[in-house]
């Protein structure tokens, strides 16, 4: 599916029934249910070619305040606040989120958590230089993401900065059904509710159109290592 002008019209509307459906909370719980099995911050940063990239293009364009979407536990956040930037993290799970300020108190780092749903994402216009989001679209129906991308672009100062990373999601096994967006939703016992969507290329690009692309690189997993800015 093309994100074409009819999808960006009807999503806000789409975005508002599935935040309010069965499967869509079905989905949160599994979030809820999986970080409710971590009983204590896992401290290890991802060994991830693309990691050191990503505080390269903040320098660069000298960004101070980050947000970091769907944070999880906070990895990037607290990976991000040590290179010395001014982190803001937000996940549906607030018990990601406590393990984040464990971890955070930990190193001694100034780190705001908060639970938010990306489809409602709680910030005025130019609350950030920068937004980064690791392996977290692709847990967004169309209709979401595409919200979450314009609001995004309020949220960020003008000429600020998207970083994202979109992972190549769904081909492996498992027991799903498809929503008519194609996104998945898990049945099997240990993803149960949860959602995965492939954005192929172009659909990435079509969900930046009116920002600028700086950099869109095909990583060796198949993620998409992607730069804009406003
Ligand atoms: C695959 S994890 C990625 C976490 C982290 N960004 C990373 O790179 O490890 C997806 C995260 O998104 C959160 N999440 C899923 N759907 C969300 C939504 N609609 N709004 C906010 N957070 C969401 C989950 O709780 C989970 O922490």
């Amino acid at each position: 599916m093309n994100v074409d002008k009819a999808t960006i019209e009807q999503a806000p509307k789409k975005a508002s029934e599935l935040r309010s459906s069965q499967v869509y909370k079905e989905n949160l719980d599994f979030w809820h249910q999986a970080w409710n099995m971590c009983t204590k911050p896992y401290t290890k940063m991802p060994e991830l070619d693309y990691l050191p990239w990503i505080p390269e293009h903040l320098h660069a364009n000298s960004v101070k305040t980050v947000l970091d979407l769907g944070c999880g536990s906070g990895w990037l956040s607290v990976f991000l606040s040590r290179e010395g930037f001014q982190v803001t993290g937000i996940d549906v799970a607030d018990h990601a989120l406590d393990l984040g300020k464990q971890w955070a108190d930990m190193e001694n780092l100034k780190i705001q958590f908060d639970v938010g749903d990306l489809g409602d994402l709680p910030y005025a216009d130019n609350s950030f230089d920068a937004v980064v989001a690791n392996s977290i679209i692709e847990h967004l129906p169309l209709s979401l993401a595409v919200v979450a991308m314009a609001k995004l672009k309020s949220i960020i100062c003008s000429g600020g900065t998207f970083i994202g990373c979109f992972d190549k999601v769904g081909t492996g096994p498992g027991e799903y059904f498809k929503l008519e967006d194609g996104t998945q939703v898990y049945t099997d016992k240990s993803r149960k509710g949860m959602m995965l969507r492939y954005f192929p290329d172009d659909e990435l690009k079509e969900l930046l159109a009116g920002w600028k692309i700086d950099e869109f690189k095909t990583l060796d997993s198949g993620s998409r290592f992607v730069v804009a800015h406003t």
